[in-house]
């Protein structure tokens, strides 16, 4: 079974009087485990659609199905509960908060979840020495290279075992030494923890190790290549 399914999906946006189509007829479905990018230049509807896949808003037309169950009908509430339960986020600004330590970062999915603050530590030290980052735990972001908080930023998109993890443009404050290690390290985590990834990029020199790239041009996919 597909983990995303989308069908003739279109998103306008009322901007005032005017509308603007930001997708188009989208048909595409994700297996569990891929490892995606979504490439195009900037307008052209990348985080309109990553958007609509982390449920973070809703398409005007189509259908939208994770893991089988349609979710483009859900309410607001039940939305939310499938998002924290199943996708885990990673920003192109990491998003971290700047008075917690790298592990309080790390663990506020699970505290938001109720989890038990000793359970939560451990599974938080877990996850960072995961992407490598043990030794830095106590650090707040403020003393963290760019490439160290992305990665602070990925551990804490999944210490909730998610099944999908979305990320829109993570390497673009990073500079291309650094980009390209956070990509390699999503497709390690990607092959370990068997967790699916899509991530959106300007970048062609980042298109090298995924299983499946998709172009958008003026709302539309213009290219699936695997
Ligand atoms: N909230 C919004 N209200 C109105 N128009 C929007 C809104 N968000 C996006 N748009 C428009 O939708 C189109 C697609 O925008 P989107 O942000 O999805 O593109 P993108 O590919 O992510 O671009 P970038 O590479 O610059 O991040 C653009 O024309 C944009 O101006
Ligand atoms: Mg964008």
């Amino acid at each position: 079974m597909a983990l995303v399914t989308m069908r003739a999906i279109d998103k306008i946006y009322q901007l005032g009087s005017t509308q603007v189509q930001a997708l188009r007829d989208i048909n595409l479905s994700i297996a569990e485990q891929e490892f995606i990018a979504i490439w195009g230049p900037s307008g052209s509807g990348k985080t309109s659609l990553l958007n609509l896949i982390g449920l973070l808003d809703t398409p005007t037309q189509g259908e939208l199905y994770l893991a089988g169950e349609r979710v483009d009908t859900l309410d607001d509430d039940i939305l939310a509960q499938q998002r924290n339960a199943k996708i885990g986020f990673v920003f192109q600004g990491f998003n971290l908060l700047p008075v917690l330590s790298a592990w309080e970062n790390v663990m506020l999915p699970l505290q938001i979840r109720g989890a038990r603050v000793s359970q939560a530590r451990d599974t938080a030290l877990a996850k960072l020495q995961e992407v490598g980052l043990a030794e830095q735990r106590d650090q707040r972001p403020d003393t963290l290279s760019g490439g160290q908080r992305q990665r602070v930023a990925i551990a804490r998109a999944l210490v909730g075992n998610p099944a999908l993890v979305i990320a829109d443009e993570p390497t673009a404050n990073l500079d291309s030494a650094n980009s390209y290690r956070i990509i390699e390290l999503m497709r390690e985590l990607n092959r370990r923890d068997k967790v699916t990834f899509i991530f959106s990029t300007h970048d062609p020199r980042l298109l090298e190790h995924v299983d499946r790239r998709i172009r958008l041009d003026d709302g539309q996919i213009t290219q699936t290549e695997v």
